[in-house]
């Protein structure tokens, strides 16, 4: 998830929490809600950064962390261990006395990392509930099919547990629903055909679980902005009912399953798309020359495919991040387009088919790079120029191609953090500088000399004219 997507998260539960703040009113809390919260504390067993601290009998749970109220009543229960707060997390299970709280809308447990055992039934008692948000725990069993009587749910998310077996149909009924999350789970089977009930949705992540079959026709979610289907075993073409979603999908993310097939024509119809991630499948032909009219695309991920030339050129004012690699290209330079971008942070063509010499590529911004990875191709000269323009460079990858250059020479940012030169043509010393990286690889060069101390194993550095010096043999 890119950093934009994270903080639009933030911001989005922040806001919610804010609306819900106003209500609060000063009368002391319900006796119910009350013992039902001292319940829920009592079955959290670690709390090392003390998040429950201030849920003490004889104080009114309103002014508790976390606890919002309207008539003195408990509304929404909001406990999250985001990560800059590290070493935060909450374990133990979730009270089956959550069911006390009756006017419970929102129950909110984030990023609590070790909440475990199975969501209570008598959550399901709570039929004003409208926020689940149970992410990030690892909360296990089968999704409970009782989440159908929940009728007035408008978000419903357990990403990132351990729920298996498959996606209840029952989930059918949640006619309000606007985002379900059910991303980084171990469900399996086919998606039921009932999620297409769902018609209010905007948000629907399945990504990262072990779903089978087809992807859904889905042409009847007609609000859908994020459709995140990534990392699972779906199988056959990109059917054509995703044409559908156009012109609104935002966010469409089908790569790491099993499609095969061409790349649809109808990409085009998507005037407001920002990420598509279709890499890692066995996807054959060429990429359709509509692609040219993707003019907001920011995130386009083809890598890992069975994809050939010609490429087209796209007219988008800037893409942020682009990964070609591992397909059958030969896009002999790095396209105009990608070299004008002005806020393109990372760029991948690994094994694209790259003739060129490293000094011609000059992008028109720099600033923004963290990400550079052009293995395996046939680029011949030297990355000295670049990186010493790479301001905030954290990873450069170039092996397996014939760069000729002065290691000495080579400026690291100080940001940067992983280096790969193996196989190449480069000279020189190894500069003291590589003990700031966390990965090096310059095995298979013409590097000779002392090594500077560093942690690296040896296999970093083999293949090399005359290195010597730890973790290689002595100097003599
Ligand atoms: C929290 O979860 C981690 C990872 O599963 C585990 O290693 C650790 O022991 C757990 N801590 C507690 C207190 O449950
Ligand atoms: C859920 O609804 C069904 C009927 O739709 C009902 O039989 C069942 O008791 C309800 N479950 C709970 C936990 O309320
Ligand atoms: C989905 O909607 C159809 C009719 O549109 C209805 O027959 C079916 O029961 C619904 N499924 C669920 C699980 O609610
Ligand atoms: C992809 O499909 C092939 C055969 O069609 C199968 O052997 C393979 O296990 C599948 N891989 C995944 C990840 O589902
Ligand atoms: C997808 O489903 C809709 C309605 O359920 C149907 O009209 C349409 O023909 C289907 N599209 C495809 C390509 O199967
Ligand atoms: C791009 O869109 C314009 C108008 O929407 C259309 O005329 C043109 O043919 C499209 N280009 C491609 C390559 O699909
Ligand atoms: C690196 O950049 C600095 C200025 O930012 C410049 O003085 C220096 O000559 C550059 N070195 C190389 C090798 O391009
Ligand atoms: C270094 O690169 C070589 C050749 O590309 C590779 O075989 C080796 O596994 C790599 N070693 C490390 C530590 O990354």
């Amino acid at each position: 998830m890119s950093h934009k997507r994270r903080m639009c998260a933030l911001i989005c539960y922040s806001l919610l929490l804010l609306l819900n703040l106003h209500t609060v009113v000063a009368a002391a809390c319900h006796a119910d809600d009350q013992s039902g919260l001292l319940a829920f504390k009592a079955a959290i067993k670690h709390d090392p950064t003390k998040i429950l601290a201030t849920w003490k009998p004889g104080t009114d749970c309103c002014t508790w962390n976390g606890i919002t109220c309207r008539d003195a009543r408990v509304t929404s229960v909001y406990l999250s261990a985001p990560e800059d707060a590290p070493g935060a997390y909450l374990a133990g299970h979730i009270s089956p006395a959550i069911s006390k709280l009756r006017f419970l809308d929102g129950l909110y447990l984030l990023d609590l990392k070790n909440i475990s055992g199975r969501i209570p039934d008598s959550l399901f008692t709570l039929p004003d509930l409208q926020f689940v948000y149970l992410e990030n725990n690892k909360l296990s069993g089968l999704i409970p099919f009782e989440f159908g009587n929940l009728t007035k749910l408008y978000s419903l998310s357990l990403a990132g547990n351990r729920f298996v077996g498959r996606i209840p149909s029952s989930l059918g009924a949640l006619t309000q629903l606007n985002q379900l999350k059910l991303g980084g789970n171990l469900l399996n089977g086919p998606v039921p055909a009932a999620i297409g009930n769902l018609t209010t949705l905007t948000y629907l992540g399945l990504q990262n679980n072990m779903l089978i079959g087809r992807v859904p026709n889905f042409s009847t979610l007609k609000n859908l902005l994020f459709l995140y289907l990534s990392g699972n075993s779906f199988s056959g073409p990109i059917p054509a009912s995703i044409a559908s979603l156009a012109p609104k999908l935002v966010d469409l993310t089908l790569g790491r399953n099993n499609l095969t097939g061409r790349i649809p024509d109808f990409f085009s119809k998507f005037k407001s798309l920002d990420t598509l991630d279709l890499s890692s499948n066995r996807l054959t032909g060429t990429v359709p020359k509509s692609f040219a009219n993707l003019t907001k695309i920011f995130n386009l991920d083809l890598s890992r495919n069975l994809l050939v030339d010609p490429f087209p050129s796209l007219f988008v004012k800037g893409i942020e991040s682009l990964d070609l690699s591992y397909n059958r290209f030969n896009l002999g330079t790095i396209p105009k387009w990608v070299q004008s971008s002005p806020i393109i942070y990372s760029l991948k063509l690994a094994r694209c088919g790259l003739r060129m010499r490293m000094e011609d590529f000059k992008p028109a911004e720099t600033y923004f790079y963290d990400y550079i990875d052009l293995s395996e191709n046939e680029i011949t000269g030297s990355p000295v120029q670049l990186l010493n323009q790479t301001e905030y460079l954290v990873s450069f990858r170039g092996s397996g191609n014939k760069l000729k250059f002065d290691f000495e020479k080579l400026r690291f940012a100080k940001t940067l953090t992983e280096l790969d030169l193996s196989r190449n043509l480069v000279y020189g010393k190894v500069p003291s500088a590589v003990a700031q990286l966390k990965k090096l690889n310059v095995s298979y060069n013409h590097l000779c000399g002392k090594l500077p101390t560093t942690s690296f194993s040896a296999s970093a550095f083999v293949g090399n004219d005359c290195l010597c010096g730890s973790p290689l043999g002595a100097c003599r």
